[in-house]
């Protein structure tokens, strides 16, 4: 009887490990900062420590923005004489251990970021063949976090695997180390732009996985994010999610309405928010944004770990797809109704309008009261559909519906989407 209970416990410890990470760290999407997009290479340590300063004061620590992450460029472009990579002597002088202790102290947990292959993207050390060597020395430097690209990779003859055997080598160290340390694991994060369909895997090694390239300041690769991930919502849940790169809110040519845009998909969809712009630049507009706290509350929300998905996929009359047009209605469920996404992907102003029931998550004969995410207001009550008037441009309307009772008696139709709507007696009523 033992040992068929030790079956059933290890098949279920392998069913969970193949669906999901969950090690006891990203159980839900990471909010913080990540140094590349507005900085690349030109980091230091006073630049670290004045970012954890500015998301203390500008209030983004409070609104649940504790993560702090060093992305490339830190390292010396050669390992020590043993081996082990080096922080650069110049511009972290203070070294790495120091530098996360203030981090730790100021209420932050830290990042750091490695590669796959034999160099990082910027021509760095890469952690091939190194991976417990260097996870245990960002484990001694105080580091909870791993960001593991996937530049210069090794030629097949000497790896002999792909993809998934160069990052399960990272996960087994991570194991390891945590083992040896006993404290919580490296929180993993791959970063391989999507190319291996690692939303398919990727939930084995880490809690999230970049799906596209990397993120530019317009809104050409916010609707190419955007529709891209758009396919594939069900990879996301508790401990994994489908990653879609920094958060460049109020940056380059992107207008208000589309920074708001930008933060609704990637907060709805579930996938980290890492701040990636200068924050001594950072306006009120885009602070407002960074700080919606009932969006912010449903990427956190701690009983549904699901994204948001469309329920029509674009602007084409049968609703398909069309990569420069994304998906404009999106809905999913949260731990206090149902959320609805509407993008306005159009060049213009335009009004949407849906049915409610072409959302799986509402029930046929209820209505629904209405909370607007942006404006912060109670909006009525919503019987059959809904009508956004006058979206701006490439702007974004987000609801939170609730169910408050039946529909009133009589309204005609009989069914809201009248496909195959029959009377008990057998008459197609509507369409
Ligand atoms: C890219 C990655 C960026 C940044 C950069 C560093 O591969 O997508 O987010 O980490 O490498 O060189």
């Amino acid at each position: 009887m033992r040992s068929i209970v030790n079956i059933l416990g290890a098949a279920v410890l392998l069913l969970r490990s193949v669906y999901a990470l969950d090690n006891g760290v990203g159980r839900l999407p990471v909010l913080g900062y990540n140094t590349w997009n507005a900085y690349q290479c030109n980091i230091d340590e006073d630049l670290l420590l004045s970012t954890a300063s500015l998301l203390k004061s500008l209030g983004l620590q409070d609104a649940g923005y504790n993560q702090l992450n060093i992305d490339d460029c830190y390292a010396e472009k050669n390992r020590s004489a043993g081996g082990d990579i080096i922080a650069d002597a110049v511009r972290f002088k203070g070294g790495m251990k120091s530098l996360t202790d203030q981090i730790h102290a100021l209420g932050f947990k830290t990042g750091i970021y490695s590669d796959s292959g034999w160099y990082t993207c910027a021509g760095y050390p890469g952690s091939y063949q190194n991976e417990l060597r260097d996870l245990k020395t960002f484990s001694d430097w105080g580091f909870d976090y791993l960001k593991y690209d996937n530049c210069a990779i090794p030629y097949d003859e000497i790896t002999r695997e792909g993809i998934v055997g160069r990052y399960q080598r990272m996960a087994d160290a991570v194991v390891q180390v945590q083992q040896s340390t006993k404290n919580n694991p490296i929180l993993l994060s791959l970063c391989e732009w999507g190319w291996s369909q690692v939303w398919l895997w990727g939930k084995q090694f880490g809690q999230s996985w970049r799906t596209t390239g990397d993120i530019a300041p317009e809104w050409n690769s916010l609707a190419n994010i955007i529709n891209f991930n758009s396919f594939l919502t069900q990879a996301t849940d508790f401990y994994g999610r489908n990653d879609l790169d920094m958060l460049q809110l109020g940056n380059g040519n992107l207008t208000f309405d589309e920074s708001k845009s930008h933060f609704t998909a990637w907060a709805l969809m579930k996938s980290p928010l890492l701040i990636g712009t200068n924050l001594s630049e950072i306006t009120n507009e885009t602070l407002s944004i960074l700080k919606n706290n009932e969006i912010l509350a449903i990427n956190q929300d701690p009983t549904v770990g699901a994204s948001i998905s469309p329920f029509r996929w674009g602007i084409n009359p049968d609703w398909t797809s069309n990569s420069s047009f994304p998906a404009q209605y999106w809905s999913g469920p949260t731990q206090d109704g149902t959320v609805f996404m509407l993008l306005n992907t159009l060049d213009k102003p335009s009004t949407l309008f849906f049915n409610l029931t072409e959302s799986p998550w509402i029930r046929a004969g209820r209505q629904y009261s209405v909370r607007d995410l942006w404006t912060h207001t109670e909006n009525g009550t919503a019987v059959r559909n809904f009508t956004a008037y006058d979206v701006p441009a490439h702007g974004v309307v987000a609801l939170l519906l609730k169910d408050v009772g039946d529909e009133p008696d009589g309204i005609y139709p009989q069914c809201s989407v009248w496909w195959q709507c029959t009377d008990k007696n057998g008459t197609r009523v509507g369409g």
